[in-house]
């Protein structure tokens, strides 16, 4: 008899044996043994009851932008949020979006509909779900602060319409445990198409000076620590430049590891612990990581 992974790949959208390199925005990663694209949520509801059922393990994997994937690979299901892209209109300030809407589609639109209150979003990559689950965003902002609601799958229950008070999102993180986004409800405020661009046009000027926006890398790697900044410290400890094989640490903005050609994700593992070591040793600060690790093979976790 076929396991319950390979009857579902016969039904939903499913790669085998998937670099996840090509997904990541690292550019780092070894294949998924089964990597699924569902179109619509529905096929995503079928897809993590029929898995969590099945007791069969699984990753979610949105636009890959905060994610240091393994260089072994996964060797379970990955199921990939990128297909589900649709952004619906609800009433005069609302946008219904599926979790495969990427972070730049749905700017674009507020923008063009003139719906402001997500400009500070204006070059993050990433998609709806992900983005909902780090609680992405600038600073002390985050996504979270637009949701009236996300419909969330948690195991073993019936999908849920949750409202933010409910879920109790924090600084980089959409507190979401085992639950997965399925559709959000994002509130927005009536403007003008020409003042939305205008002030995200200003914040993008801003990250395009600071950040390191055209190379390979996974966005801050390191939460900012109460009153301070892991990017400030990380440069103020000697780090700039720090290399570990391919990945290094960005000269123009400290807390960005990029890939600088041919980086494993062992290399960039090695260089966040050398970053760690040393802004604790110098400053007595523990900087904890914003970017997901995930295990190599075997590895747990
Ligand atoms: N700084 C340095 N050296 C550096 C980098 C920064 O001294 O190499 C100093 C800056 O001069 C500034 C302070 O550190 O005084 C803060 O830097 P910045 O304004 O760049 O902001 P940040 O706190 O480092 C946060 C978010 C970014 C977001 C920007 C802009 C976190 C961990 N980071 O960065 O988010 O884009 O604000 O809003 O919250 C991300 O989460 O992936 C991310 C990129």
């Amino acid at each position: 008899m076929a396991s319950p992974v390979a009857s579902l790949a016969e039904r939903i959208p499913c790669r085998r044996r998937e670099p996840l390199a090509r997904w990541t925005t690292l550019r780092i990663g070894g294949p998924a043994e089964w990597f699924f694209e569902p179109a619509r949520p529905e096929d995503l509801l079928e897809l993590l009851d029929r898995l969590h059922e099945a007791g069969e393990p699984f990753r979610l994997l949105g636009g890959g932008a905060n994610l240091l994937a393994p260089d072994g690979g996964v060797p379970g299901a990955v199921i990939h949020t990128g297909a589900m892209r649709r952004i619906f209109r609800e009433g005069a300030d609302g946008l219904r979006v599926w979790p495969g809407v990427t972070l730049p589609q749905l700017v674009r639109t507020a923008g063009e509909l003139g719906l402001s209150g997500l400009e500070r979003l204006v070059g993050v990559p990433g998609q709806v779900g992900g983005a909902l689950a780090m609680n992405a965003g600038a600073a002390d902002w985050g996504i979270w602060d637009r949701v009236r609601e996300a419909v969330l799958w948690r195991p073993g229950r019936p999908p849920a319409a949750c409202s933010r008070a409910e879920v109790g999102p924090g600084y980089r993180d959409g507190n979401l445990g085992d639950g997965v986004v399925l559709e959000a409800l994002i509130g927005l405020e009536v403007s003008t198409p020409a003042a939305v661009k205008a002030a995200a046009e200003a914040i993008l000027r801003r990250k395009n000076a600071t950040q390191p926006v055209t190379l390979s890398s996974a966005g801050c790697a390191f939460r900012n620590p109460p009153g301070d900044s892991a990017g400030r410290l990380i440069d103020a400890a000697g780090l700039k430049g720090a290399r570990v094989g391919g990945a290094v640490v960005s000269e123009r903005h400290a807390n960005f590891v990029v890939n600088a050609g041919g980086a494993t994700a062992a290399n960039v593992r090695d260089l966040l612990r050398r970053i760690e070591e040393t802004v604790a040793e110098r400053f007595g600060v523990r900087l904890e990581r914003e970017l997901v690790v995930w295990p190599e093979p075997g590895e747990g976790g």
